[in-house]
This record gives C-alpha cells, sequence and structure tokens, in this order.
C-alpha cells in the first residue's frame, strides 16, 4: 500500500478553522498564560499543554473547580488528579517526599514523571483531587508555558489529560477543542506537545517504589516493581483495560494490512502513516496518540499496528497500543 504522508501536527493548529463553541483559544504568550491564570484563580477551566500532553487544569484548592473537570471529561467516577507544581518547595508543601522519591526529583524534576506520595493533612488541596486518599500525585512540568502559569498562579494546578473520558490524550490544542469545545474556558495554544505520552506514576506510598503506570519517563531501575496489568478496580485510569480507545478495533504486531486495514507502521514496516520510518521510539511516542486521533478523525473502522519492541519508550506506547486493543465494554 501507498504509505501517506505523514502530517505535521505542527501545522495542524493554524491549518483548522476556529471552533464555534465558547472556549477561547489563548496565545503562548504572557498575556495569554495572564489569562490563563486569571480564569484559574476565579474557579474556570483552562487546558494548557505540559511536555506530556495537554492538561485540563483547575485550581487544586478550588472544590469547585476541580469537579468542573469531572463534568468536562464526562468522567464516570471521581478518580484521584495529578496535581502540578511550579517547583519542589511547592510539592513540599503538598506532599511528604520519601527519600527515593526525594532522590528522583530534587535536583531537577524530571520530564514526564509523577510520584504518589503521601499528602500532608494541611496541604489545602481539595479532596476531590485525592478521591479522599491520604496520598497525592505531584507532578512538576517541563513545558515552559505550564511552568509559567504555575508561577503566575502560584497554586497547584489538578490537572487530567484534556480529553472526553475514555477518549485519546490531547498532543494539539485542536485535539482538546474537538473533545471539549464549550465545555471549558480556554485553551493555551502552545503547538504540539514534545513527549506525546502522559508521565511514568510511580507509587511512593508503599514500602518499595511501585511503577503504576508506564509513561514518558523511562530512567527507572529495572528492579522495581511494575503494576501496569488491567485491573477491575485500577489505582490508575490508565489502568482500565479499554482507556486508550480509538473508534477503530485495534491488530498488533502486523507486518502488513489485511484488506480494508489503515496500517500505522514503524521502522521497516512502511503504514498509511508511519510513526517513525527510522525506528525511533522517542519520535514514535510523540506521534502516535496524533496518529490515533488522525485514524479516528478519517472514520478509520480497522486498525493495525506494526510490531513495536518493548524497551524504553516503547514499553509505553505497547502499553496504550494494548488497550486501545483490548475488548470495549
Ligand atoms: O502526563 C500526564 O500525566 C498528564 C498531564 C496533563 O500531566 N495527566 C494525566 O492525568 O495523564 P490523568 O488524570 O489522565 O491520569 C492521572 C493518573 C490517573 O491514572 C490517576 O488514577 C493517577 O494518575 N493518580 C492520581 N492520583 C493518584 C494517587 N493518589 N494514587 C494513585 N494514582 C493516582
Ligand atoms: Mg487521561
Amino acid at each position: 500500500m501507498q504509505a501517506r504522508e505523514w502530517v505535521d501536527n505542527r501545522d495542524a493548529a493554524s491549518q483548522v478553522a476556529e471552533k464555534t463553541g465558547r472556549t477561547k483559544r489563548l496565545a503562548p504568550d504572557s498575556d495569554g498564560v495572564a489569562e490563563a491564570a486569571a480564569i484559574l484563580r476565579q474557579g474556570g477551566l483552562v487546558a494548557f499543554p505540559t511536555e506530556t500532553v495537554y492538561g485540563l487544569g483547575a485550581d487544586a484548592t478550588n472544590g469547585q473547580a476541580v469537579a468542573r473537570i469531572f463534568e468536562a471529561k464526562g468522567r464516570p467516577s471521581f478518580n484521584p488528579l495529578i496535581v502540578h507544581v511550579a517547583d519542589l518547595e511547592m510539592a513540599e508543601r503538598i506532599g511528604k517526599l520519601p527519600k527515593p522519591a526525594r532522590n528522583l526529583v530534587s535536583n531537577d524534576w524530571p520530564a514526564g514523571l509523577s510520584v504518589v506520595v503521601p499528602l500532608k493533612p494541611d496541604a489545602g488541596i481539595s479532596e476531590l483531587v485525592t478521591a479522599g486518599q491520604n496520598t497525592v500525585a505531584l507532578r512538576c512540568p517541563k513545558s515552559p508555558i505550564a511552568l509559567e502559569l504555575l508561577r503566575v498562579l502560584s497554586r497547584p494546578i489538578a490537572a487530567p489529560s484534556a480529553n472526553v473520558s475514555g477518549k485519546i490524550s490531547p498532543t494539539i490544542a485542536d485535539h482538546v477543542l474537538n473533545g471539549l469545545d464549550g465545555r471549558i474556558d480556554a485553551v493555551v495554544d502552545g503547538g504540539p506537545t514534545v513527549s506525546g505520552l502522559e508521565s511514568t506514576i510511580v507509587g511512593f506510598a508503599t514500602a518499595t517504589p511501585q511503577i503504576l503506570r508506564e509513561g514518558t519517563f523511562v530512567d527507572l531501575p529495572e528492579d522495581w516493581s511494575r503494576f501496569t496489568q488491567a485491573t477491575d478496580r485500577p489505582v490508575a485510569p490508565g489502568q482500565l483495560a479499554s482507556h486508550y480507545a480509538p473508534k477503530a478495533s485495534v491488530r498488533l504486531n502486523a507486518q502488513a494490512a489485511a484488506t480494508g486495514e489503515f496500517l500505522l507502521g514503524f521502522g521497516p514496516v512502511q503504514g498509511d502513516l508511519t510513526l517513525s520510518a527510522s525506528g525511533d521510539l522517542v519520535e514514535a511516542a510523540a506521534r502516535l496518540y496524533a496518529a490515533l486521533h488522525e485514524a479516528d478523525a478519517r472514520d478509520v473502522r480497522r486498525l493495525a499496528v506494526a510490531p513495536i519492541p518493548e524497551t524504553g519508550l516503547g514499553r509505553a506506547i505497547n502499553d496504550r497500543l494494548r488497550r486501545a486493543a483490548a475488548p470495549r465494554d
């Protein structure tokens, strides 16, 4: 099959016509960020780019604002949310960082890493954020826009991925608007995110650290236990079997497209869209969700995906693809 040209998502933001809903598209400059912070301060909802995916932010100290996140996403239950912080100091006002957590984040918080730690009783975080648990997920984003927003607001921001519940995480502002236009106040349009995959979540609330969700940060000890199996009662909703679902059915490890299938290529397997022709996992991760969105936009019914090696970022990519391939409820 003839490979179609990869649609560069850097152009997509400007090519797509303005949406008609009430959601404002803000520029990623200081005016845009100031307006975003003002909306958050008043209890509104603003989507913004992080280095992983776009987050749907609310003031984490404002319970009503946080409740609107669940309403906007149509989330079926109050799963706990990641709290985004401006720096280590803000993190330590909210959570108690055990030594191994502190070792990971204290110099320079790595890109795409969230840590689950015991919540400080006087942290002032809405109980909806932690789902009433005594732990909290913390993450200091790397994207300059997200950091500037946190600094201007000087409050922690609770933010799940800015997609309708059960849909694919957004990596450009138009993905956000496709699902949430008119349901949120604004989106800061900072173009495509760098990694394109959610953060890795590591739990430090237990005696030994546990990897709760595979994701962008991959530099973790091999001997830490991995809790990424689909379960009935997930600790993290990313653990739901069919959480990252495109409209199409998904077949994995495809060397070629069968009749009627749309193929996502990788390395030597050339597809209708190719995640990375050179077999680069970082490039593939950054393109994965955009490719799934693209398949949805083209009304693809049957999606086949080339084999992706189970190493480094490939582990997180395969984890997402297995969920996309899982039977739907
Ligand atoms: O990259 C990311 O992590 C993005 C950006 C926006 O930061 N956020 C994101 O959030 O993916 P969300 O809500 O789609 O997934 C957050 C995950 C959920 O699976 C949730 O259950 C888990 O974090 N989580 C949050 N607090 C937790 C806690 N106290 N214990 C265990 N898991 C927690
Ligand atoms: Mg999500």
